[in-house]
């Protein structure tokens, strides 16, 4: 196969904005691909980092207040956990779909930018970590937060440095927009060391207003530094990429995931370690009803 050339990329390097060196590294990663990234396919990528069309929302009451869950054209599902005194959002898709969730997120709460604001992020990945302003404190891992200082410093994330799919998650930066981050607000609130060796490791617990996470890091199965969060009063769990809700999903997620796949021929980094990770997510919950709220897709109701 011959090399492409700028002109072949052109249509993706416009309809992102790309500029003229991110065109020259656009182009530079779609060489090294090989034939897992058509000019189709990129191009495919290229109009779903674009769309405008509206998210899918719902919500329903919990004992603390009241849960959302707004699920964008693609990216992860951001749930937003509303209480008295604050919002915990989970999550925050695509950033180059940060503009549209802010939108959402003021037409659902008109008083948005006043409010008190956390963030957990389930993992580092650019489908679940695109709005990050606006927060008091953005939660997550010591792995992804050493990740996203890592970024701020210039160096390729967690994703560029797997050996085989650099080039791909390169485009997807590339694509997504996701190339500056902010980590003032950022924090890591591991209590303890993840043990490597178990699927999951407890790792602490985090206390924000009337609600208490009970957070456990994955061995790394979808990405290094997942974690999965139980909320044990109002029987929430948040999965993250850990757990993915087909059943209930959009269409134009769904398309979006196979395209993934087609492009890395899996969105985990060790199935094996991501298939012990679910089994012992579910082993953890104790009797009775409970919300199990996966990355992508909308909500579970599950009973033990
Ligand atoms: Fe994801």
């Amino acid at each position: 196969m011959s090399a492409y050339t700028l002109d072949d990329v052109s249509y993706a390097v416009s309809l992102c904005g790309l500029s003229e060196s991110e065109a020259s590294e656009l182009l530079e990663n779609v060489n090294k691909t090989g034939e897992n990234v058509s000019l189709e396919l990129l191009f495919k990528y290229a109009d779903f980092m674009v769309k405008t069309d509206s998210p899918r929302i719902d919500s329903c009451d919990i004992p603390a207040g009241r849960l959302w869950y707004i699920e964008p054209f693609c990216g992860s599902t951001t749930y937003v956990i509303e209480t008295e005194d604050r919002l915990v959002l989970v999550d925050s898709g695509f950033p180059c779909y940060a503009e549209q969730l802010l939108s959402t997120l003021r037409s659902i709460f008109p008083d948005y930018d006043e409010r008190k604001k956390d963030l957990i992020l389930t993992h580092m990945d650019m489908d679940h970590a695109g709005l990050l302003s606006g927060f008091e404190n953005i939660w997550m891992s010591n792995t992804s937060y050493e990740d996203f200082l890592g970024r701020a410093d210039g160096k390729p994330n967690l994703r560029e440095r797997h050996p085989l799919r650099t080039p791909v998650y390169r485009i997807s930066s590339l694509l997504s927009r996701d190339i500056s981050v902010n980590t003032a607000r950022m924090r890591a609130l591991n209590t303890f060391e993840p043990d490597s060796s178990k699927p999951l490791s407890y790792i602490g617990t985090l206390n924000i207003g009337p609600l208490s996470f009970a957070v456990y890091e994955t061995s790394g199965g979808h990405v290094a530094g997942s974690i999965i969060l139980y909320e044990q009063a109002n029987r929430i769990v948040f999965a993250g990429d850990t757990l993915v809700n087909p059943s209930d999903m959009a269409k134009s997620q769904m398309e979006f995931i196979q395209m993934g796949t087609a492009m890395l021929g899996t969105m985990n980094a060790d199935s094996a370690k991501a298939k012990a990770e679910r089994s012992e997510f579910f082993a953890l919950l104790d009797a009775g009803g409970w919300i199990l709220c996966p990355g992508h897709g909308f909500p579970i109701r599950h009973q033990i």
